[in-house]
């Protein structure tokens, strides 16, 4: 054990706000050997080269000890689904993985989706029109990344209550577990998940349409370009990954505007910068506060050097938050700020997020029309949060229109 404070979320209102308790850790110890088996590191200079270090995301390497044990609880006896996708494997499976996928997120495939995303938000905020009090989280922030990753994989209408519990439990495994029943969940809840995802990859063969679904199925029947297991892995990550963490883009963007009015008065001045919103957006309160890399050798970050097996956690929410980097102003909110597109909220490196596209998208669209069609928008209630660790967000949002 160290002395030196070290990242304990369990701090009093971590989950509401986690920035004061990074700013500690940052002023701590720059990269942290916790005590739990992990390494923690918060600055942005540090962030962003470990992850262009080119390190793996494989579990295997990891030393024994509890991580390895946690990922060893999740999978059983079998390699666990997820960890067949393209986040969790290296070169060169990562490449081949990632470039079946590539072509349907590029700029300008994505921007082809502007109209579909455009007429999910206005049917959304239709329906928050006639509310009076509406929760922003259920009318607009969940139903719109989940309806367009739905379209675009062709997936069928399938039973949305079940399958958001069950991924709200899996997304748990994308942080550091020590209690042996959230552990049984997660790998129950991947196993109940897996499984829902083969009945849709069935339903999809016998309904083939032009979807990226289809185009999956297709990759795997023509040999040697996906397994049966990796097909299976891609879908579900995919699915995870695209409604998970764009709900927190959409309902913390717009806490964080509500609770700044000059700058959501800006924005409804100045439309134009919906754009340049949604970045300071992303870095403002990260919809993803983590990612990992694992060392397969002796790593040298900051003059600490990090032994081969170790598990590392890049502390995204906290470089977004470095006034180190980003100056005196890392805390406010500045809608105008001219570099707020270098965040790492996507990441860095060959993993880099391959949504990114679409979630600025979804995020430009929701925000931006969200608040010029409603100019008396406001939090009507307290916002609550979601509880996690990494993939950090308002549960609720209580707005009055
Ligand atoms: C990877 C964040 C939306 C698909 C990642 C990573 C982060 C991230 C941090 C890991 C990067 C790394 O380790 O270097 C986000 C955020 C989003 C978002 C903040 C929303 C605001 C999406 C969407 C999709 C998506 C909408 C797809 C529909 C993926 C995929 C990967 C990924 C497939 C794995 C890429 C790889 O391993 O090569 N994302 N993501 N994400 N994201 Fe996103």
């Amino acid at each position: 054990m160290t002395d030196t404070l070290v990242f304990n979320p369990t701090v009093e209102g971590f989950f509401g706000d986690p920035y004061a308790h990074y700013r500690e850790v940052r002023d701590a110890e720059r990269v942290q050997e916790h005590p739990l088996g992990f390494w923690f590191v918060s600055h942005y200079a540090d962030v962003t080269q470990l992850l262009r270090a080119g390190l793996s995301v494989e579990d295997r390497h990891l030393a024994e000890g509890p991580l390895l044990d946690q990922a060893r609880a999740i999978a059983g006896d079998r390699a666990g689904a997820l960890s067949l996708s393209m986040l969790d494997r290296d070169p060169p499976d990562h490449t081949r993985l990632r470039s079946l996928v590539t072509k349907v997120f590029t700029q300008r495939a994505v921007a082809a989706l502007e109209p579909m995303v455009t007429r999910l938000v206005d049917e959304s905020l239709d329906r928050i029109a006639d509310g009076g009090s509406v929760d922003l989280v259920e009318e607009l922030a969940f139903p719109l990344p989940f309806a367009v990753i739905s379209t675009m994989l062709g997936t069928p209408p399938t039973d949305h209550v079940r399958l958001r519990e069950l991924s709200g439990t899996l997304v748990r495994s994308l942080e550091v577990v020590t209690d042996p029943e959230v552990l049984a969940a997660i790998r129950e809840a991947e196993v109940a998940l897996s499984g829902m995802t083969r009945e849709i990859i069935a339903w999809k063969r016998a309904n083939p349409a032009d979807d990226l679904l289809t185009a999956l199925i297709q990759a795997e029947q023509d040999g040697d370009k996906l397994s049966d297991d990796e097909l299976v892995a891609q879908v579900l990550l995919l699915y995870i990954a695209g409604h998970e963490t764009t709900v927190n883009l959409i309902s913390n963007g717009t806490v964080a505007l509500l609770r700044n009015p000059a700058q959501l008065e800006l924005l409804r001045a100045r439309p134009e910068l919906a754009g340049n919103a949604v970045e300071e957006l992303l870095r403002y309160d990260s919809p993803v506060q983590q990612t990992r890399r694992i060392t397969t050798a002796p790593h040298v970050l900051a003059d600490r050097e990090i032994p081969a097996g170790a598990f590392v956690i890049a502390c995204l929410g906290s470089a977004n938050r470095d006034e180190r980097y980003w100056g005196p102003t890392a805390d406010t909110v500045d809608i105008e700020r001219a570099d707020a597109h270098r965040h790492v909220s996507f990441g860095a490196g060959h993993h880099h997020c391959l949504g990114a596209a679409l979630a600025r998208l979804e995020g430009r669209v929701a925000i931006g029309r969200l608040v010029s069609r409603f100019p008396s928008l406001a939090l009507d209630g307290e916002v609550t949060w979601n509880g996690r660790l990494n993939l950090r967000g308002a549960a609720s949002v209580p707005v009055r229109v």
